[in-house]
């Protein structure tokens, strides 16, 4: 994997969120990180990560990071703190000053909740929000009125066309649950697609969930909370 690269001890540190490039001199004065075994002088020294020592510790996740994360209402998939309580404010602080950064894939709204995979892996990102890969996203909406009658058969057509698009969104599956609840499958993510397909047919979201990403479900997971996942676990997507 590519974070198993040899690499400067004082970009090592950095880029798993110990601390700044400058900041790693002091760690090497203070006699804070060995390589096999020997206390390391030089920021210079080049390592490669499964032997590299902080504070007596393996480094963390020197290979990166792939998790499963329970999104709960009112925290938003930014980076930017003006955009208010984000999910990566969920994450322990030394993941949050990671490089490459951990990123959401795909974007859940600040008012969805649902299964969200987090990772640093960029490769990974494109790849599962590509909708050429067709991975099947599911959302379950409680809506403000009945589901008109056809709804099904025009989301499964592959012939909506959102306001303000020209491609007709992908064929999408819809399970009615109730007159006033049901589950969508997409294998793409436009911006806000799930309440906007609805509201293409004059049906406002009151709610959206998304329970299942591809083969993975949230299980009993409590929002809020997350868990690791195989940095393989796409490996066949
Ligand atoms: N579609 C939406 O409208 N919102 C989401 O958060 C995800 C899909």
């Amino acid at each position: 994997m590519a974070n198993r690269a040899v690499r400067r001890l004082d970009q090592l540190l950095a880029n798993l969120g110990y601390c700044s490039r400058r900041e790693a001199r002091d760690w090497l004065d203070y006699g804070r990180v060995t390589v096999s075994g020997q206390i390391a002088h030089h920021v210079s020294q080049k390592a490669n990560p499964a032997e590299v020592r902080a504070d007596g510790e393996p480094l963390d996740h020197p290979d990166g990071v792939l998790l499963l994360l329970h999104k709960p209402l009112g925290l938003v998939c930014s980076h930017e703190a003006r955009d208010g309580p984000s999910v990566y404010g969920l994450l322990p602080a030394r993941w949050q000053r990671r490089h490459p950064q951990i990123t959401s894939i795909g974007r859940l709204d600040k008012e969805t909740s649902g299964l969200l995979l987090l990772t640093d892996q960029s490769e990974l990102v494109h790849r599962l929000t590509s909708p050429k890969h067709k991975v099947a996203k599911v959302y379950r909406a409680t809506l403000a009125s009945d589901l008109p009658a056809g709804i099904g058969e025009l989301f499964a057509s592959g012939t909506l066309v959102l306001k303000e698009e020209e491609m007709p969104c992908a064929p999408a599956q819809l399970h009615i649950i109730s007159p006033r609840e049901a589950e969508l499958t997409l294998t793409e993510g436009r911006y806000h697609q799930v309440r906007r397909m609805f509201a293409s047919q004059g049906c406002a979201v009151l709610t959206l969930h998304r329970p299942r990403f591809g083969h993975l479900g949230l299980g009993d997971l409590p929002a809020g909370h997350w868990r690791e996942l195989p940095l393989g676990e796409f490996s066949r997507v």
